[in-house]
């Protein structure tokens, strides 16, 4: 994980010198293809021979920013010490719109284990098929994520990962599109839901509307990829490029997720506490409360 935080940290200091996007996605879609061969080799020495859980340029598994890891663990277990303050008895439940080969599935399980919550189950909700529309998102790694998605080849990882990572156990898999599962869920409360699923606005409206339906007072309700939110962006210029998985913003030159960031401030009406991309705030039953973590590790 320290090496994948490492080229993290290098690719954002390589895009803040190059304020373009497609020749950023082309440097990145390039690197991607010149790292396969050891990413592959990666894969395999960490998964056949270490029997560890594997995230890398491999299957693309290594999925968004790697420094939200600490935040997201540090917020589920805040979030399940404060259920076991109000003295509620039975398990705690954690629901993921969006698993891929399971880093984020691995990071609450595991945070969970170690911070002696017991019982816990963590569901994941995700059809692990093709899903990126390739007319707006043309680049080669999209491409190759909606291949390896079809073909089986990432939910394979992720069942790999989680028995590597000795979670499987607490993991429950729901194979399908929220759209589709969610609404099955029905009499269900969760205490934690996670959204990182299809990043266009609509499908991110509707995760937040499931999720809401879902949580239970107390809860918290959190997600990924809200590198910027909407208030800081031009509205003119996000909606334009709404249907992008990201965009980079012209006038500060950091990349940003146009879908998250219309989605989330239009279902709050109000910027949330968000660190490193993930946001997360807490439902009173009445109104979200914004949720402060303490971001040890991430600087
Ligand atoms: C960005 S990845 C998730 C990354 C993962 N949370 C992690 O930390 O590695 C997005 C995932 O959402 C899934 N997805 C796409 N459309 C979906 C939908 N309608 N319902 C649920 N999941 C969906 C994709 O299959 C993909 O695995």
């Amino acid at each position: 994980m320290s090496s994948e935080k490492s080229i993290y940290r290098l690719k954002q200091a390589i895009m803040r010198r190059i304020p373009d996007i497609r020749v950023l996605s082309a440097l990145d879609d390039m690197y991607r293809l010149m790292a396969m061969p050891f990413g592959w080799v990666t894969y395999l020495i960490t998964t056949r021979v270490l029997r560890r859980p594997y995230f890398g340029v491999w299957l693309a598994s290594a999925q968004g920013n790697p420094l939200r890891h600490p935040l997201i663990a540090e917020a589920v277990v805040k979030c399940a010490k404060a259920r076991r303050a109000e003295g509620l008895d039975g398990e705690f439940r954690a629901l993921e719109i969006g698993a891929y080969a399971g880093a984020s599935t691995i990071e609450f399980a595991t945070a969970l284990r170690t911070a002696q919550i017991a019982p816990y189950l963590m569901y994941s909700v995700d059809p692990w098929d093709a899903y990126l529309d390739a007319i707006n998102n043309p680049r080669i790694h999209y491409r190759m994520m909606n291949r390896d998605l079809a073909n089986g080849n990432v939910l394979r990882l992720f069942v790999r990962n989680i028995r590597a990572a000795m979670v499987s156990d607490v993991c429950r898999q729901i194979r399908g599109r929220s759209e589709e599962m969610l609404p099955l869920l029905q009499g269900q409360q969760f205490d934690f839901v996670y959204v990182d699923g299809d990043h266009a606005p609509a499908a991110v409206t509707r995760d937040l509307n499931e999720a809401q339906r879902l949580l239970r007072p107390g809860g918290y309700l959190c997600g990924d990829d809200l590198e910027m939110q909407l208030h800081e962006l031009d509205p003119e210029f996000v909606t334009k490029h709404a249907d992008e998985d990201v965009a980079l913003d012209p006038q500060s030159g950091r990349i940003f997720h146009p879908g998250v960031a219309i989605a989330v401030e239009q279902f709050f009406g109000r910027p949330v506490s968000s660190y490193q991309g993930f946001w997360v705030v807490r439902w009173t039953g009445e109104k979200y409360e914004d949720v402060v973590l303490s971001l040890n590790g991430v600087a």
